[in-house]
């Protein structure tokens, strides 16, 4: 590592009041030495699943190319790279082929195991036979399919000793595969869902949807609808069933879920959007807004996110509109929303599950 980057400071550009949360963690910090121990300053470099930027801006000098997912990963990578001084250029969704192969990757491991595999194939795509992968995790998220997974990829897997409660496996070896398609098969109310490894919900449609679907109100005057953190987009869709002529717009900050819910609907009335908030809309753009919000991010619970997103679907409903939501009963959404909206009301709720309504 470059002695001029070690005073860099790295900020968490998301919500949160909990001063526990770091923009990096010791999983890093391995991955840079490990990074530094390899001697591999010539080599070609991608880094992956990189949260904030930490990675980037210490290897910025290198000029790596940055593979992102989230929309609000990337904006974090370049405030941290501007704030830094440092020029960010190169970046990538993973689903692009680069221009140049790469012979070096460091990778910090994703919560989902199938976003994990899906890098190991853009890697796979994308590299030189040579090519290294140094894989940094806590070792409390340590999983033998991990290694598993890594080993269809790559002949050798070799695991660090843990420092600070971090290890890195370094994969080499690389194995010839067969193209895969990275999209799994979701079977719905007649219909089949596609969509990309490491989208929400991976083996059936949520349950939280399923039961939010049985409890959407509609009319015929919702014409201009907005499906929040729309995933695959089955709400969007179900609801295009019932109103074919309205026009829906639908949001998710993770691209993955954008180019797989761009599989599931389409049609001139239907617009898709890789943002991580609401300020592409206007005020007053919206009759509906239907949402089953996040609060899982990684390994974090956060609900400050759902609650920015909420006072920005305040501002874009228009008077009379309404926003419908179900969430897991335990969030406690209900007192949050009356702060925002002046009509809060719980329509169904069940052991797990609530479904709330607001009237602007
Ligand atoms: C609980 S899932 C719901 C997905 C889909 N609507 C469904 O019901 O299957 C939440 C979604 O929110 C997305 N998300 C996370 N943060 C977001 C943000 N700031 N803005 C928009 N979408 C976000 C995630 O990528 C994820 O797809």
């Amino acid at each position: 590592m470059n002695s001029d980057h070690l005073s860099l400071n790295i900020k968490r550009y998301d919500l949160s009041d909990d001063k526990s949360l770091k923009a990096s963690s010791a999983a890093d910090e391995l991955i840079l030495k490990s990074y530094t121990e390899l001697n591999s300053i010539d080599k070609l470099l991608a880094i992956y699943n990189d949260r904030f930027g930490y990675l980037r801006c210490h290897l910025n000098h290198l000029n790596p190319t940055s593979i992102f997912t989230n929309k609000s990963q990337l904006n974090s990578i370049e405030s941290n790279c501007k704030s830094n001084r440092l020029v960010f250029n190169n970046c990538s969704d993973p689903l692009t082929s680069l221009e140049n192969k790469i012979d070096l990757a460091v990778l910090r491991m994703p919560k989902s195991l199938a976003l994990f595999e899906l890098y190991l194939q853009h890697i796979s795509k994308n590299s030189t036979p040579r090519v290294q992968v140094i894989v940094g995790y806590m070792t409390k998220y340590f999983s033998p399919k991990m290694i598993e997974i890594a080993e269809k990829y790559f002949s050798t897997v070799e695991q660090s000793r843990a420092v600070k409660k971090a290890r890195v496996a370094t994969l080499s070896g690389k194995r010839m595969l067969e193209k895969a398609e990275m999209i799994d098969f979701l079977a719905y109310n007649n219909r089949t869902y596609r969509q990309y490894w490491g989208v929400f919900s991976a083996k059936h449609i949520d349950y939280a949807t399923q039961y939010f679907l049985k409890h959407i109100k509609t009319t015929p005057k919702d014409l201009h609808i907005l499906d929040l953190a729309s995933g695959n987009g089955v709400i969007a869709n179900e609801l295009l069933k019932i109103l074919p002529n309205s026009t829906f717009h639908l949001i998710d900050d993770s691209f993955l879920a954008v180019e797989s819910a761009k599989l599931n609907v389409a049609g001139e009335n239907v617009h898709h959007y890789f943002e991580n908030n609401l300020s592409t809309f206007t005020d007053h753009a919206f009759d509906l807004i239907v949402s089953n919000p996040p609060f899982h991010f990684e390994h974090e619970i956060n609900i400050q996110i759902p609650i920015q997103l909420f006072k920005e679907c305040y501002r874009c409903l228009k008077p009379g509109g309404n926003l419908q939501m179900v969430a897991n009963n335990h969030l406690n959404y209900s007192s949050q929303l009356k702060k925002i909206f002046p009509t809060v009301e719980t329509v169904v709720q069940n052991e797990s599950f609530v479904v709330i309504r607001c009237q602007k």
